[in-house]
């Protein structure tokens, strides 16, 4: 019998080799690959082409690609290694620049090899390899223990027999295990509540339709998928209770870029009185960017919206296109934000530092 999608890991560190291991992402649900990634451009590539995705298992994977790059510098005087390590954590975070969560493992990983330079006169590599290993495999636990957390707080928002919403992929598939906005789902899968999940499609990647449906329904959930613009159909017809969405980075005064498409939701759950909810690791939050306009929004090649997924061109040869990966929802129309400290209500500009720094 094969393999359910949900006893692979994500994103893990190979020991033997060691290898960054990741799920071929951009081949589900048809086919699971796994690759294992030791050079450092190899893990560059899979992160921008999306082989690993979803803003918490990108920083892992950093983190976990940074340990193994050092193994390959493992030889070289301990100050070129500096310098080596540096350039190379610095080339790994141009690979996506949305998601906070990779510069935030990139600069922990850094802190560790800056500290232990700092503290040693003639720093040993032989003393320093292991640090960054320890780091890298703690970040990953953290982010599973952080999803648990979220999935407590978030599955006191829902009531038997809810429809939820959700858009893109927050799941499993984009975290080291449980997901963020889907981490409720599955706990009151185990609980024995019953659920409806909605998938949006989520163009141009398909990740809802590829990613979310599957891992849910994987799991045994009540799923069903709808393309992005069915949307406020759905939400006027009375089947959702509630939006739950992942997040790409959160901003001081609670605006939130997620994937494209994520504002167009809340619009609509605003005008239909759906509660919209926003699942944030505190790796997600970023209290150093001050709204929305100032998270960076990565554009992506336009073959994603002209030619991927199809058997032929599906727009006119050299047409325009315009192709943001991600969006920014205004704070006035997230009803809370979930954390894994604790659910933050408005105003969001007080009560995110209030709990980050509780
Ligand atoms: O381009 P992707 O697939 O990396 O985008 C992923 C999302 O937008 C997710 O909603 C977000 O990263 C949260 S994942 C827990």
């Amino acid at each position: 019998m094969s393999k359910n999608i949900l006893e692979y890991a994500t994103v893990e560190l190979d020991e033997e080799g060691p290898s960054l291991s990741i799920i071929d992402q951009t081949l589900l649900p048809g086919k699971t690959a796994i690759l294992k990634l030791t050079k450092l451009e190899d893990i560059w590539e899979a992160i921008y082409k999306l082989r690993v995705r979803g803003a918490p298992a990108i920083g892992v994977a950093a983190a976990i690609g940074m340990y193994v790059h050092s193994l390959s510098l493992k030889e070289e005087e301990p100050s070129l290694f500096f310098k080596k390590y540096m350039e190379a954590s610095e080339y790994l975070n141009s690979s996506r620049p949305t998601a906070v969560n990779l510069s935030w493992a990139l600069k922990r990983m850094e802190e560790k090899v800056k500290d232990y330079y700092s503290l040693h006169n003639s720093p040993s590599l032989q003393e320093l390899l292991p640090i960054l290993k320890n780091e890298a495999l703690l970040i990953k636990e953290e982010d599973s223990n952080i999803c648990k957390s979220l999935g407590e707080y978030g599955i006191t928002l829902i009531k038997e027999g809810y429809g939820i919403l959700t858009h893109c992929n927050a799941g499993s598939l984009a975290t080291s295990k449980y997901g963020t906005a889907t981490a409720p789902m599955y706990l009151a899968k185990e609980r024995g509540m019953d659920l409806r999940v909605y998938c949006d499609e989520t163009r141009p990647l398909l990740q809802g339709a590829r990613l979310t449906s599957y891992e849910l329904s994987s799991a045994g959930l009540d799923v069903t998928l709808l393309c992005d613009n069915m949307v406020s159909s759905i939400m006027k017809s009375g089947s959702i209770n509630a939006v739950f969405v992942g997040c790409d980075r959160v901003a001081a005064n609670g605006d939130v870029a997620n994937k494209i498409g994520t504002s167009l939701v809340a619009l609509a759950a605003k005008h239909y009185n759906i509660p919209f909810y926003v699942f944030a690791p505190s790796s997600t939050i970023d209290l150093n960017t001050k709204s929305g306009n100032d998270i960076p929004i990565e554009q992506r090649p336009p073959e994603e919206v002209t030619q991927l997924w199809y058997k032929e061109a599906m727009a006119p040869e050299d047409i325009k296109v315009y192709n943001p990966a991600f969006d920014i929802t205004d704070n006035a129309l997230i009803t809370a934000i979930v954390t894994d400290k604790g659910i933050v209500y408005p105003p969001y500009e007080l009560n995110l530092q209030k709990i980050l720094k509780a």
